[in-house]
């Protein structure tokens, strides 16, 4: 944990020095975004994680006695659908018992896996939600929401969602560092990216249904799979996109073409 702590301390006073600085006399993080003061030297390193940085940390270790990766600590104040107490001191085949086909395609090499210091490994995980929904529990009522189509929804109520996740080896302890962050889209930016529209509508309507399950995207699709449908005829109508073009992920993924413009978006038209 104390080593964790240390790399991201080197990485925000390097990446950021103008917001973040360490002195290495004293031990004192200053976080000038916060205005605050951590002493490193007394802090405990989940802490100092949960007040600086908005983003989720889980440690996974070795166990020694079955070979395999098991969640150890934590700091987790993004989840949707799980929560860390539910997770902890599992192995990683249980962790993700209900990912469809983790079992059968990733499970072994990840129980068992030898992933080197020097080669961290980053991914997406996207998914519909109405609003935007940070930490989102099963017993929370906004969580039914997902058993039915509410025939009030609005496109303007659905965003994007998609943890960056990240995922290294710690050089000291060996210890494997999960790490994500959520970003929010608005589904009505998706009008004005050349491309996304239909290719969001092929995976909607034609990926593997148990995955789709698990996502949970049936709540929105009455309302999303329509707009996505008048945005990608608008798009070839606009020759953004060619009338014959076979959908695929796009060679800028995770972009769209022209995604450094400025462009001016206009929500409501
Ligand atoms: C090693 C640390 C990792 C931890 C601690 C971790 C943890 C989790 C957790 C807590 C979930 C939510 C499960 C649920 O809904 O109950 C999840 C989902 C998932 N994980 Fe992992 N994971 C790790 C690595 C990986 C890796 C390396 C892969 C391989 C590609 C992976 C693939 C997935 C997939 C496919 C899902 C379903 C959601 C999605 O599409 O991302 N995980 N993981």
């Amino acid at each position: 944990m104390k080593e964790l702590m240390e790399m991201v301390i080197q990485f925000l006073c390097a990446r950021y020095p103008n917001q973040f600085y360490y002195n290495e006399w004293t031990g004192m993080f200053h976080n000038h975004i916060l205005a605050s003061r951590s002493d490193t030297r007394k802090i405990r390193p989940l802490v100092f994680l949960l007040q600086n940085v908005p983003e989720d940390f889980l440690i996974v270790q070795k166990d020694e006695k079955t070979g395999l990766s098991v969640l150890t600590a934590g700091v987790s104040c993004s989840a949707v659908g799980w929560n860390l107490s539910l997770k902890i001191g599992q192995p990683l085949h249980q962790i993700h018992g209900p990912v469809p086909f983790y079992k059968e395609k990733m499970s072994f090499s990840m129980d068992r896996s030898n992933m080197p210091c020097d080669k961290p490994i980053q991914r997406g995980s996207w998914g519909l939600e109405i609003g935007e929904p940070l930490y989102l529990q099963a017993e929370d009522p906004d969580f039914a929401m997902r058993t039915q189509q509410d025939p009030q929804l609005k496109v303007s109520d659905i965003s994007l969602r998609v943890d960056w996740q990240t995922l290294r080896r710690m050089p000291r302890s060996q210890a494997i560092v999960f790490n994500f962050k959520a970003l929010f889209t608005p589904l009505t930016h998706f009008r004005r990216e050349p491309f996304v529209p239909k290719l969001l509508l092929k995976v909607l309507s034609e990926g593997q249904k148990s995955i789709m399950e698990y996502k949970g995207t049936w709540h929105v699709e009455h309302v999303v799979l329509p707009a996505l449908k008048l945005w990608a005829d608008e798009q070839e109508e606009h020759k953004w996109v060619p009338r014959d073009w076979q959908v695929r992920t796009l060679d800028e993924d995770p972009f769209y073409p022209g995604w450094g413009y400025n462009r001016d978006y206009d929500d409501d038209s």
